[in-house]
């Protein structure tokens, strides 16, 4: 290793008030990226993306000229150029360190003193972390949490802000959108140019390429989607500007101009990602009822709390997800009313129980300790529901004129900037003073399991739906005379759940035969229902269970689903023939995960 290496790794200041994030190799203590200007072209036959990524810098230390150390994975880098503030570029010198499984590999570049920007011209790999590759001609980014680096080289830390530009070339019949302002009337040239005047981190990049159709749902609302879908997405989705105007009522400006969804196709791994200004969603909430749109709120809710306000490492996930949770049902109340907000949250604490009784303690714990460890691994129920807890609490004791006010001023104190549980804590102790005695704020955020203080949702409603769901259970009452007239989505699902574990296979065929469960069209209650028919081997859904893990690739369905299966050699079997055909169509970030539990 050559010395400018070296020194490096040695000067490394403390930052204040803060854990450093173990994700990145880059070295922002020193050099920090200000702006990302990507020119790029997408290549479907050869699935890669092909350009340059030029990165403005600020340095940080004045003595020497520390090299600039970037995050990579599967990059083939072809040239590294810098320049001054103006002036021509010139070759520099550069390294790509040893890969690591996780983390991928070091870019080391070295900066002349007068350096300020740094172009890199380089291509993506086909196995690219981020990017799906679909036909008919189809992409679509996933940066989160550390996948960026696999399409972009750059500081790929939630520390880390920056604005960008971009210039994306596609064949000329597609359409290219980003997390950026996109123009909806823009020409089909194939040359498509975008701008992220705010500052974000790299995890919030974002891009899709595809037959894209747009309809707008307000003056700042619409949905973007492949012509099949785009009509019935913006009637399902057609309460967001309603949800968009109850989030400012509560918590202050919305403030990324517009608030667009992208529907993607099946294979999208994850319900929503809140790219700034337009939503990445799966078709799988496209219920046809709106009942899944609570979903919609979430992603909605982290332009307060993850866009605006960003946790600074992923350990600090919970700041990002928790309080997005809460958010979100917030906002489900003012739309939808306090029943619907009970029963997302009794569903909320029943997952987090059900999920923490098998999770080990070190995972249980809210400021999480992700060492060694992909933060892909931290997105548990941990971060979401427990972290919501924590807030529903704090609203209790404090009341919500008082806790809605430090909500709002929360998100205004730390707009635009990543912060971390510390700096949470040391906020909160000044603007709520007594929050730490008032509820156990040490074991919320360093213990595991739940403290016994924390909130217990009730919903009338599924007291209701428990009381005939063990009617049946009993033998007390036949299927056809369960109560069901006028039950939601949710009441559905409770009764699902609130359904003893083992289940004979008659009873399974007088359930499916009363409610027509195998064939229905909701992927919530689909899910829950596949769960019970794996668990009592209810074969008649065989087929259906193989259709949907073979057509859905959303990890929250996968997971639970192939989980399930394993537990005995005839469901090993099944899961390994089913995920045979599957494994091609699945995104690369929800095949690792199932190859994890097949392996
Ligand atoms: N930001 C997350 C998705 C995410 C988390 C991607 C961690 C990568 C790593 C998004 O906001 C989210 O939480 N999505 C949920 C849906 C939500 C309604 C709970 C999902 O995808 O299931
Ligand atoms: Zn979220």
């Amino acid at each position: 290793m050559c010395c400018w290496l070296l020194a490096a790794a040695c000067h490394r200041p403390a930052m204040q008030n803060a854990r450093r994030d173990i994700h990145p190799f880059s070295n922002p203590e020193q050099i920090r990226v200000r702006h990302l200007d990507l020119d790029c072209e997408v290549l479907f036959d050869r699935k890669i993306l092909k350009g340059s990524a030029t990165l403005s810098v600020d340095r940080r230390v004045d003595s020497g000229a520390p090299p600039l150390i970037l995050d990579t994975r599967n990059l083939r880098i072809e040239k590294v150029e810098v320049a001054g503030e103006t002036g021509a570029y010139s070759a520099t010198k550069f390294e790509l360190g040893a890969g690591d499984p996780i983390l991928g590999a070091p870019l080391t570049i070295s900066m002349p003193p007068a350096a300020a920007k740094v172009r890199i011209e380089y291509s993506t790999s086909p196995e690219a972390s981020a990017l799906q590759w679909l036909d008919p001609a189809q992409t679509f980014t996933q940066s989160q949490a550390i996948h960026a680096r696999s399409w972009i080289p750059l500081q790929d830390t939630p520390g880390v802000r920056m604005s960008y530009s971009a210039r994306v070339r596609t064949p000329k019949d597609l359409l290219a959108v980003m997390s950026a302002v996109n123009d909806p009337d823009a020409p089909r040239t194939g040359d498509y140019n975008f701008q992220q005047h705010a500052q974000i981190p790299s995890y919030l990049i974002a891009l899709a390429v595809g037959d894209l159709q747009f309809r707008p749902m307000g003056n700042r609302t619409g949905v973007y989607a492949e012509p099949a879908v785009v009509e019935s997405a913006a009637k399902e989705f057609e309460d967001t500007e309603k949800m968009l105007k109850a989030a400012q009522d509560l918590y202050g400006p919305y403030r990324w101009r517009r608030y667009d969804l992208l529907v993607l196709p099946p294979s999208f791994p994850y319900g929503g990602m809140e790219n700034p200004g337009l939503t990445f969603a799966t078709p799988t909430i496209l219920a046809g009822d709106k009942s899944l749109v609570s979903l919609v709120a979430h992603e909605l809710a982290h332009s307060w709390s993850g866009n605006l306000v960003t946790n600074a490492t992923w350990s600090d996930f919970w700041l990002n997800e928790g309080f997005t949770v809460y958010v979100e049902r917030r906002i489900l109340e003012k739309v939808y009313g306090r029943p619907r907000e009970e029963m997302e949250a009794v569903l909320g604490r029943q997952d987090l129980e059900r999920e923490m009784a098998k999770l080990p303690e070190r995972d249980q714990i809210l400021h999480i300790d992700l060492k060694g460890r992909d933060p892909d691994d931290g997105a548990t129920s941990v971060p979401y529901e427990k972290g919501a807890l924590l807030l529903r609490s704090l609203e209790e004791k404090f009341g919500r004129e008082r806790f809605d006010a430090f909500l709002r001023e929360y998100f205004n104190h730390f707009a635009f900037q990543s912060i971390t549980t510390g700096i949470f804590v040391d906020y909160l102790k000044k603007h709520l003073p007594g929050a730490q005695t008032q509820v156990p704020l040490d074991e919320w955020l360093t213990k595991p399991g739940i403290p016994a203080s924390a909130p217990r949702p009730v919903s009338d409603a599924f007291t209701k739906v428990a009381e005939q769901a063990r009617r049946w259970a009993a033998g007390e009452t036949p299927a056809t005379k369960i109560e069901t007239a006028g039950w939601t989505t949710h009441e559905w699902l409770h009764f699902l759940k609130s359904l003893p574990a083992t289940i004979g296979g008659d009873r399974m065929r007088e359930l499916d035969k009363a409610f027509s469960f195998t064939r229905t069209g909701n992927s919530e209650i689909l899910e829950e229902w596949l769960i019970i028919v794996v668990r009592n081997r209810y074969e008649p859904a065989y087929p259906r269970l193989e259709e949907f893990l073979v057509s859905v690739g959303r990890r929250k369905y996968l997971k639970p689903l192939y989980e399930e299966l394993v537990k005995t050699p005839d469901g090993r079997a099944r899961a390994a023939a089913i995920y045979k055909k599957a494994r091609p169509g699945y995104h690369p970030i929800a095949a690792a995960t199932v190859d994890g539990i097949l392996k």
